[in-house]
């Protein structure tokens, strides 16, 4: 399949159509007909659970912009995007972006750090989130604000962003040869292990200092806190059994209920995955990489380097140690859990379903819309077993003009507790507060999933929405990016 034969859904005119072709693929995502309008609106009520009060349904995902300075503060462009975040209306701003515990651990040379020399301008764009929530929703009653901590761990790239710096937990004998690593390539000791997790601590009362309501201890998208999750290889007190694979989880939570006690502690979890993709050689060319194809082979089974799939069929999900793992959050009282799948760099169909790939994927192997499905049905299930965890949902973006009416239904419905918006809050924050004021959706600022907030930063340049939101597209790192697609 090649993305000519995917129906773009920019050219679905209306709902029953839309319903239509959800049924002609055969997917089930619930999906309302009308939207309702506050205080009816199901996106508009207030979630209450223990202690935590979150004022709607709405939720804003993290998403970098590469775009911090050399050591790690943020830039006019950063406080843009925070002040946009602002805007969207949502109660829940999930992290923000992934900002690095450690400089070593950034994910690219222009990500966020935490540090002291970090914290007067990261607390400046925290506050003018806050002021632009205020604007648009009269209040900052029931506003919660996280900062989404990380360590890039194989993804690191903290000195440039064409040398990659990883710091890995085990040899994986697919992703180990896809960054050429050499067979003595280092993997972390337990001691080094031991000071990220100091990393984690240090970084967690620095957010508390700052009037963060809660962090995010970051277990998604292949990082360091996923990658521990799959460690079934590795020996030592952080690999091979569950316990040991979550002990880093474990630690870091109990530093950072001794540093910052009152502060809110988070997880976003890569809940299911699948093995990485690469462009089919056979139907790429030097201008166009092929559609996706999985990565297999017999000796690699059973499949011993993933985390929510089937070791014996590595191409399906198995929610069996995801559902220990969530048992194990509301064993360490964490309530907030934000679901997502896979990563951006080894299956991105997977992780954020799109029409047109970033420069280093290929085209999509599926309908998008399966991979939303996929992302949905997931959430569904875990919410379903775990009915007192406040569950954010993840990958709605691409739904495009029918985001709002799945999300209304979704949450009717109690599939999720918050919908969370990625790409879409790059074009158009104001989507669902717009959609559930009774206000005209404004179709022109829609996300199409053209994929060049991923491109851009693969090439060291700004992550943003280039094709539709002014600020970039009349940039110069436009026009550098447009050589760079031509190439
Ligand atoms: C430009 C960009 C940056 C992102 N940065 C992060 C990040 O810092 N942390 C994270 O957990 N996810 C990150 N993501 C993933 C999104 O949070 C989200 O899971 C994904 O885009 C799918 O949701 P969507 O369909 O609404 O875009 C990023 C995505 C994009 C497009
Ligand atoms: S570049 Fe813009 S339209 Fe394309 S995926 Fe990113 S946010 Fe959406």
């Amino acid at each position: 399949m090649n993305a000519l034969s995917i129906l773009r859904l920019g050219s679905v005119k209306d709902v029953a159509r839309f319903k239509g072709h959800l049924r002609s693929l055969n997917l089930a995502i619930p999906c309302d007909d009308e939207l309702l309008s506050a205080p009816d609106s199901p996106l508009r009520k207030t979630l209450t659970r223990g202690q935590i009060e979150i004022g709607n349904r709405i939720a804003v995902q993290p998403m970098e912009g590469w775009d911090g300075t050399a050591d790690g503060s943020p830039t006019e462009a950063t406080f843009r995007r925070w002040q946009r975040f602002g805007r969207s209306g949502a109660k829940l701003i999930w992290g923000g972006e992934a900002v690095a515990v450690s400089h070593e651990g950034r994910a690219n040379p222009n990500q966020l750090l935490t540090a002291e020399h970090t914290t007067a301008p990261i607390a400046r764009m925290r506050a003018l989130l806050v002021a632009e929530h205020q604007k648009v929703t009269g209040s900052d009653a029931g506003l919660l604000i996280g900062l989404q901590l990380t360590h890039s761990g194989r993804f690191s790239r903290p000195n440039a962003h064409d040398r990659s710096e990883p710091r890995i937990l085990y040899r994986h004998p697919l992703l180990d040869s896809r960054m050429h690593l050499p067979p003595d390539y280092p993997v972390l000791t337990d001691g080094e292990i031991g000071a990220i997790i100091e990393d984690f601590h240090r970084a967690a009362a620095l957010a508390w200092k700052l009037g963060f309501d809660f962090v995010d201890i970051k277990h998604c998208h292949g990082y360091l806190g996923h990658e521990f999750l799959s460690a079934h290889v590795r020996s030592g007190n952080y690999g091979g059994s569950f316990e040991n694979r979550t002990r880093f989880l474990r630690e870091v939570v109990q530093g950072i209920r001794s540093v910052a006690p009152g502060l809110g502690i988070a997880v976003r979890l890569s809940a299911v995955d699948t093995v990485p993709f690469i462009p089919d050689p056979g139907r790429s060319s030097n201008r166009k990489p092929g559609p996706g194809i999985p990565v297999t082979g017999e000796e690699l089974i059973p499949y011993r380097w993933g985390f929510g799939l089937n070791p014996l069929a590595p191409q399906e999900e198995d929610l069996t140690e995801p559902i220990q793992f969530l048992s194990l959050l509301e064993e360490l009282e964490i309530r907030l859990v934000n679901l997502t799948a896979g990563s951006p760099y080894y299956n991105p169909h997977v992780q954020r379903p799109a029409l047109y790939p970033p420069s280093d994927g290929y085209q999509p192997p599926e309908d998008p819309l399966i991979g939303v499905a996929r992302q949905m049905e997931m959430t569904r299930k875990l919410k379903q077993r775990f009915p007192n965890l406040i569950i954010v949902g993840s990958a709605y973006s691409y739904l495009q003009d029918f985001l709002p009416h799945v999300a209304q239904a979704a949450i009717r419905e109690g599939w999720v507790d918050m919908v969370g918006l990625g790409r879409m809050v790059l074009t158009y924050p104001e989507l669902l507060w717009d959609a559930s004021s009774g206000e005209p959706i404004q179709h022109k600022r829609i996300c199409r999933t053209f994929s060049d907030c991923t491109t851009a930063p693969r090439n060291g340049l700004p992550s943003g929405c280039y094709p539709l939101d002014a600020y970039y597209r009349d940039s110069e790192a436009a026009q550098r990016l447009s050589v760079l697609k031509k190439r």
